[in-house]
């Protein structure tokens, strides 16, 4: 008999997860199956008491639960907590212990992808939702020294800095400060939705200069190549898009649901096919 493990959000008909996650399932000849679930915010308690009932192994959760779904889980990995979202439930006999896998994602892709020691490394994100707080909290958790944050409210930058239980050297600024203070880092992470399909024209900073040897990476893959990333390429700079992070999300997801890690290489064939080549 198959184990059971799936996606829940609203909306969730263009999630890539479950042909992601199947096709590994078969690769590796593991008796799983892996199913979207549309879930309302209505129904979201009874949903995951649904998980136990079910005897469903794990789920992934996206948009927009995984804040609210914290209060309906048994317990919540330090990390998960600190960051303050959940993006991966284990089902470990009838208890549901929550997990970020968004965050540790970001920086095995940024890691494997870089090879380079990130600890020395002077970083900005820009932007501050959830998803500059997963990747501010897991570098930082991987003991990087300094990240700066850029966004358009200060505020929600600040909220974040403040709210780190690890210590790390941070400012903040605001998003017009950015195009003449890009050149100071080694890394930088565009975290906000600006760029994204359909809107594709737009760009969260202009880049006008970057460090030699920078990298800049954008969390979007549709499009592959954001505006800011093709400003970063005429600069010389490398450039990584948001695949790499997604793949490695669920990737961690996948390991702590069956304790192997997938073949990534296969997973982003999967996904690419998935995303029209
Ligand atoms: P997520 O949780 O998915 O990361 P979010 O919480 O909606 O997404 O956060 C979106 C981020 O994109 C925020 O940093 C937001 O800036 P504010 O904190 O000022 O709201 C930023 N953002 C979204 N749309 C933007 C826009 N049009 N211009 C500038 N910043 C934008």
């Amino acid at each position: 008999m198959n184990s059971i493990y799936g996606v829940i959000g609203d909306p969730i008909g263009h999630s890539l997860s479950p042909v992601m996650h199947n096709e590994q399932f078969q690769q590796l000849e593991i008796a799983g199956a892996y199913h979207p679930f549309h879930v309302k915010t209505e129904r979201l308690e009874d949903a995951i008491n649904g998980i136990k009932a079910l005897q469903i192994k794990g789920v992934n959760v996206t948009i927009p639960h995984k804040v609210h779904v914290m209060k309906y889980l048994d317990e919540i990995d330090p990390l998960a907590k600190a960051i303050g979202a959940v993006n991966t439930i284990v089902n470990e006999q009838n208890k549901l212990k929550g997990y970020n896998t968004d965050g540790p994602g970001y920086v095995r892709a940024l890691t494997e992808f870089a090879q380079v020691d990130i600890k020395s490394k002077s970083i900005l994100i820009i932007g501050a939702g959830g998803a500059a707080r997963a990747i501010y909290y897991s570098l930082v958790s991987h003991g990087v020294k300094r990240i700066d944050i850029c966004n358009r409210t200060i505020h929600n930058a600040n909220k974040i800095i403040e709210g780190c239980p690890f210590e790390v050297e941070s400012s903040s600024f605001v998003l017009e400060e950015a195009s003449g203070r890009s050149d100071q880092y080694d890394i930088i992470i565009q975290t906000t939705s600006i760029g994204m399909y359909p809107d594709t024209s737009e760009c969260a900073i202009e880049l006008r200069s970057v460090k030699s040897g920078a990298i800049v990476s954008d969390i979007i893959y549709n499009p592959f190549q954001t505006q800011l990333l093709k400003q970063a390429n005429l600069l010389g700079a490398k450039t990584q898009n948001g695949l790499d992070m997604f793949l490695f999300q669920g990737a961690l997801a996948f390991e702590k649901w069956t304790g192997i890690f997938p073949n990534i290489e296969q997973m982003r064939n999967t996904v690419t096919k998935h995303l029209g080549g």
